[in-house]
């Protein structure tokens, strides 16, 4: 067995009070470690690559607060320019010129995106973006993928990813039947049950939303032809494709799934990066899709603190280091490096695993695989992913506290944490 050196006194208390006083303990329900076992990390400060507890404990990180990080934590130029903005006031709830600069870089960016709205998360991103889908088609139903998460908004709490799949939930209570009808699912990778589903409801499928790259259910790439398929299909239905590149957009490429596919969707969501670490969320797309967005069109949505400075002027800062030369090779070569010598590692200690990557983000399940869909992910074990997981952790290591959830490496991960992060994993894969 490892041994435990890791101190966590004052992350217990700290979590032990925070049960009293938040459900679970927690603003979002995977940081409470409710799969893995043990109790969470309570975190002090983040830099770069790296994580310290309130305990005085080092990590090195691979959640990025779960996208977002991708150039590093607090890096120097996000914060600077930040501590510029702030002199000026938080939020203007007016106009303000930096929406002007994040949103020609989003349109210069994204290959669907003519036009842009700016609101504060990705479910935010997505639930809007449903309603723009229903507007513009005058139809009802969508088709979403077993094992993606488009956030928590009730029409997409169907076989939904991320935390409901990590926590095993069936469809939650709350959700009423009469708004998740109109949602059909299909397993992901399978365009046959997407062309069934358009013959049988034929004419009322508003549009088909999808992770290009599934990171809510662990890492699953689309297969071959996939994403080309969908792109027919919907134009053969009159019906609109969108991609959700919440967690994909600026981080597998700096146009994200649809720049390194080559396919391009009627409407995109994105957060996480094009926030550098704020609250943000965005959707977009053609430009006579997004004139109905009011108040240039009928369909209405708003928000009090949406385009606010700070998340406009980190969101700036991030997109400009991540468009200079040699940016998404780094993460490319860092993120293969880690799971070739992962997989490798835990195949010679007898595990059963596969794994990949695309640029900084990356997976790894207790399974032999191949996984296409949430139906493979779960055949991984779950156990033996808890045991990898709590070893890591006790090394230093901060992995994704769910066998469910993508992992990210940043620019600021370099040869050496990546070589620390694999002689950790030589000593707990080993162990079990
Ligand atoms: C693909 C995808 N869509 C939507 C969301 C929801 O975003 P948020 O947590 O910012 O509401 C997430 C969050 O992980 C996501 O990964």
């Amino acid at each position: 067995m490892i041994s435990t050196t890791l101190k966590t006194t004052k992350s217990e208390e700290i979590f032990t009070t925070a049960q009293k006083l938040m459900p679970g303990g927690v603003s979002s329900p995977v940081r409470a470690f409710k799969s893995v076992g043990g109790q969470p990390i309570v975190f002090d400060r983040v830099q770069g690559a790296y994580l310290w507890d309130v305990d005085g404990n080092q990590y090195i990180d691979y959640v990025g607060s779960w996208g977002p990080a991708i150039c590093g934590h607090a890096h120097p130029v996000v914060i600077k320019a930040l501590q510029e903005a702030l002199e000026k006031g938080t939020s203007f709830g007016a106009p303000c010129v930096l929406e002007n600069t994040l949103a020609e870089m989003v349109i210069d960016a994204v290959p669907s995106i003519e036009m842009v709205r700016f609101v504060n998360s990705g479910t935010e991103a997505c639930m809007s973006v449903l309603r723009l889908m229903r507007a513009f088609t005058g139809r009802e139903k969508i088709i979403k993928f077993e094992g993606c998460y488009h956030g928590h908004a009730d029409m997409f709490l169907v076989k939904a990813g991320s935390g409901v799949a990590t926590l095993g939930l069936p469809d939650s209570p709350g959700v009423p039947k009469s708004t998740t009808s109109s949602t059909l699912t299909a397993p992901y990778n399978n365009l046959e049950a997407v062309k069934v589903l358009f013959d049988q409801h034929p004419d009322q499928i508003a549009g088909v939303i999808l992770e290009p790259v599934v990171g809510n259910a662990g890492f699953i790439p689309p297969d071959v032809g996939f994403l080309a398929g969908l792109r027919e299909l919907t134009q053969e239905y009159g019906a609109l494709l969108v991609f959700d590149e919440v967690m994909t957009g600026f981080r597998i490429a700096y146009g994200g799934a649809q720049e390194k596919f080559g396919i391009t969707p009627d409407l995109t969501t994105l957060g996480k990066v094009i926030g550098g670490g704020l609250p943000v969320g965005a959707y977009g797309g053609r430009r006579e899709i997004m004139a109905l967005v009011a108040p240039a069109g009928p369909m209405y949505q708003a928000g009090t603190l949406s385009g606010n400075p700070l998340a406009m002027t980190a969101g700036i800062k991030t997109l400009e280091l991540l468009r200079q030369p040699g940016t998404y090779e780094h993460l490319d070569r860092i993120s293969g490096k880690l799971v070739a010598g992962l997989l490798q590692i835990a195949r010679d200690a007898d595990h059963r695993v596969c794994g990949g990557h695309i640029s900084g983000m990356f997976g790894l399940f207790f399974t032999p695989g191949p996984v296409h869909s949430y139906e493979d992910a779960k055949k991984s074990d779950l156990a033996k992913f808890s045991r990898f997981h709590r070893g890591m952790l006790e090394q230093g290591i901060y992995l994704a506290p769910s066998q469910f959830e993508a992992g990210f490496t940043s620019l600021a991960h370099t040869d050496a944490e990546i070589d620390r992060t694999l002689e950790a994993a030589q000593i707990v894969l080993s162990s079990f």
